[in-house]
């Protein structure tokens, strides 16, 4: 909504929610307090706001004058009922649909910006259809039109993502609709990337995107997998096998596995809707790429335990990186949390330090705080070598450009001996790292 504000001066944005706490920080004239860090956010906020971008809790207000409506609330994966643990919970979408259904005036064009199983539109237009017709106050009857405009950005590089998309989704059955949100996009996004389709080819795509994309993730931890066993070099291979143009280079990067709140989310999303059709094979196959995400994950922590002579009780572990990415605080399914949990389960005593993730984020995250935990125990650590002092190994599992930068020379002599670098990341400079008298562990290629 601040990259539409930024671009489209003409147009006035109001960003509502319910909660307050999260609109004043929203509004916080300090801009690096906002709630969420992305590279270039605040720069485009502060340009806006106030302007023609606007923060508010007046959720009521905004909807009535507004004339169009971007549901953008959270799906997660329900956690009970029926499709416990695959299924999105839609509660959120469905009360703003009665919400805007209740407060819109005259014409209102409402978007599905959220992730949504398939044909979750119908369910949007009933609830609508219900009041389509009414009179709010002396206006117009209400009138709706419903569109669906996944949104394809990836955290981190979320504002480059909008300013040149790939592409803009946009699906529908109403083609003025379909056309006053393309205007929306034709600002700054050339039309030809503007795609145009119906809603359920819309709402699939999201899902379809993310599968392929974190199948890719799977398949080339796996073939890491088989690489450090045969001696051969996961990212040698990626290279080559990149360089076919039928397969391209990205997302071929090896690693502790995908996180984020979109992949795992969105794939057994998927994998529900398969089972829902009676389509049981495609359902496993999608599975099967999660599956593989997880095993990757234990795996790792399951071979620093190997390496540390089959024991971790009692000895201390430094863990670099806990965001599911680099240039995020977003710990939403980190790789990190699973493989500390596994370590912690192991009794080992963990140093954790993230340059943007805080303390109180990585509790939530383990379920425990920093020395409450039966097994094993955890503090976050402010700089590097504060979580290395006295670590018989350090875990690298955030590919933070610092972390490629680490002087190990500097390092290694504050480890307890013989000490391990068990890089994740595939970041670090390990030539570096051996020479300053440390064991080395990379993944897709092994103990170097
Ligand atoms: C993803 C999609 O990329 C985006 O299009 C969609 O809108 C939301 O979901 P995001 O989750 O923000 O975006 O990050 P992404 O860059 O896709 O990374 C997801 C996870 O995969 C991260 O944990 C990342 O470290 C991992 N990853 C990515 C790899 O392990 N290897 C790769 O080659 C690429």
């Amino acid at each position: 909504m601040a990259v539409i504000a930024d671009r489209c001066p003409h147009i006035q944005v109001t960003v509502v929610d319910l909660n307050e706490a999260r609109v004043a920080a929203w509004n916080d004239p300090d801009l690096t307090k906002l709630p969420v860090y992305e590279p270039g956010l605040d720069a485009v906020v502060g340009r806006c706001r106030g302007r023609n971008l606007h923060f508010s809790t007046a959720v009521e207000l905004a909807i009535a004058a507004a004339d169009m409506v971007f549901l953008s609330v959270n799906t997660p994966t329900k956690t009970k009922g029926v499709g416990a643990g695959q299924a999105s919970d839609l509660r959120w979408i469905e009360a703003s649909a009665r919400q805007v259904a209740a407060c819109a005036q005259g014409h209102t064009i409402v978007v599905e910006k959220s992730t949504l199983p398939v044909r979750t539109a119908d369910t949007v237009k009933a609830i609508l259809s219900a009041a389509q017709g009414d009179i709010a106050g002396a206006g117009a009857p209400k009138t709706f039109s419903v569109l669906s405009n996944p949104e394809f950005l990836a955290e981190g590089t979320a504002i480059p993502d909008l300013e040149a998309p790939d592409r803009v989704l946009i699906g529908g059955e109403d083609p003025a609709a379909i056309e006053a949100l393309a205007s929306v996009y034709g600002q700054w996004v050339p039309q030809e990337r503007i795609l145009r389709t119906n809603l359920w080819s819309s709402e699939l795509s999201k899902l379809t995107a993310n599968a392929f994309l974190a199948q890719r993730i799977s398949s080339i931890n796996s073939i890491a997998a088989l690489c450090e066993a045969t001696g051969a070099d996961v990212n040698e291979v990626a290279h080559a096998i990149g360089t076919d143009s039928r397969i391209g280079s990205k997302f071929l990067k090896a690693g502790p596995g995908f996180g984020g709140s979109c992949f795992q989310k969105d794939i057994l999303n998927l994998v529900y809707l398969c089972g829902h059709y009676g389509l049981h094979d495609v359902a496993a196959y999608w599975q099967s790429v999660v599956e593989l995400n997880s095993w990757q994950q234990h795996r790792i922590a399951r071979l620093v335990v190997q390496r540390l002579f089959g024991t971790v009780t009692g000895k201390r572990l430094a863990i670099l990186g806990f965001a599911f990415k680099a240039d995020t605080n977003d710990t939403r399914e980190a790789p990190a949390i699973r493989i500390c949990q596994d370590l912690l389960e192991e009794d080992a005593r963990l140093a954790i330090y993230d340059p943007k993730v805080p303390e109180a984020q990585i509790a939530a995250d383990l379920g425990c705080t920093s020395s409450s935990s039966a097994e094993g125990s955890w503090h976050s650590a402010s700089s590097p070598a504060e979580a290395v002092a006295d670590a018989d190994a350090v875990l690298i599992l955030t590919e933070w450009t610092s972390f490629a930068e680490l002087n190990w020379q500097e390092l290694a002599p504050l480890m307890r001996k013989p000490a391990w670098l068990f890089d994740a990341r595939s970041i670090a400079n390990l030539a570096a790292a051996r020479a300053a008298g440390l064991q080395v562990w990379r993944v897709g290629s092994g103990v170097k």
